[in-house]
């Protein structure tokens, strides 16, 4: 018999694979597709979500590039009252587990939406460290350990649910980031959010994204999130901290690179808008891996990565 579900600091996922933020809306606009429920995703990541409405950046938003998506929203969200207000009442909590993901521009803004989600019935609460710190000129609070464990710490304070922590990729040393902000309160990380990345218009010279910058997504990038979900495992096991796992996964098979490199649990983005109903697949197909190789739990296949040995630490 093969067990799907996975019990993270106390909740329980039906299954490993959940939709990622930003990917997913507000947990309600993919149920018109056909074929599309809920209760086949492990979890939904909500939108990314700040204290005041925000309309997002001009176009263009996203553009595509060579195996990925490069994407400049700018966090385009009708504000945390509005969300609890008007979107929660429409997701039915019992189909899966739905997680906010909260944004801000300054410590005070994060704990402050943590304490109005804390209210909810939401089971966790995820922080989105990735956004530009408007008091230190936009520098994102993701890249400084510093800022990130002051962001956490405060968001600990307001909340008692678990307080999932999104590490940023974009930090010279992310084992440190998540050792930081495991020692700030982080209960679960997730990593990896967008890598910052840009793409030239060459007949006018200018960038293509209105933002100029973005964050790429999608395959391009799952090579280094596998790399960094394996290092910051190696820091988050001694804190029995679990890690989600994301970056560029688009089939079973991805999916499992991440469990064996110490995921406890997958999530995935831009792999969705093409299928939407690919986590549903790619949770048959880890199910399928499980039963060939003997793994009765996920727990059993998280971090089963052995390293070859006698290796050099230049590529
Ligand atoms: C269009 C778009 C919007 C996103 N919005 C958010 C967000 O609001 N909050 C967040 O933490 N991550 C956001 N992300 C990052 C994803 O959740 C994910 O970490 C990243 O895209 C890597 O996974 P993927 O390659 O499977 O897409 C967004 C990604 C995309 C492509």
């Amino acid at each position: 018999m093969v067990d799907l579900s996975v019990d993270l600091k106390g909740i329980r996922f039906a299954n490993p694979v959940a939709m990622a933020s930003g990917n997913a809306g507000y947990g309600f606009e993919y149920q018109a597709v056909s074929g599309f429920s809920n209760r086949d995703v492990g979890a939904v990541f909500l939108k990314g979500t700040t204290l005041e409405p925000k309309l997002g950046n001009k176009p263009e938003r996203v553009m595509e590039s060579p195996c990925g998506l490069l994407n400049s929203i700018g966090l385009q969200n009708p504000g945390a009252h509005a969300v609890i207000a008007d979107y929660l009442p429409k997701l039915d909590l019992s189909q899966t587990q739905f997680i906010i993901n909260v944004s801000g521009s300054s410590v005070e803004e994060y704990a402050e939406v943590v304490r109005l989600f804390d209210q909810t019935d939401l089971p966790a609460i995820e922080v989105n460290i990735s956004c530009p710190n408007v008091k230190k000129g936009g520098a994102a609070f993701g890249n400084d350990p510093e800022m990130a464990a002051r962001v956490v710490e405060a968001c600990r304070a307001s909340t008692t649910k678990p307080l999932i922590v999104k590490l940023s990729p974009n930090q010279t040393d992310i084992a440190e980031g998540a050792r930081r902000v495991i020692d700030a309160g982080a209960d679960i990380l997730s990593a990896i959010n967008t890598m910052m990345g840009m793409q030239i218009d060459i007949d006018s010279a200018t960038p293509t994204l209105g933002n100029n910058q973005g964050g790429l997504s999608g395959p391009a990038i799952k090579p280094i999130a596998l790399l960094k979900v394996h290092q910051v495992y190696q820091v988050a096991k001694q804190y029995d901290v679990p890690i989600i796992g994301l970056g560029g996964i688009a089939s079973a098979e991805d999916a499992i690179e991440f469990i064996l490199a110490g995921a406890s649990m997958v999530a995935i983005g831009t792999a969705i808008a093409k299928d939407p109903l690919l986590v549903k697949k790619v949770s048959k197909g880890v199910e399928r891996y499980m039963k060939r190789h003997g793994y009765r739990s996920v727990n059993e296949m998280t971090g089963r990565l052995t390293l070859n040995t006698d290796t050099v630490l230049c590529g």
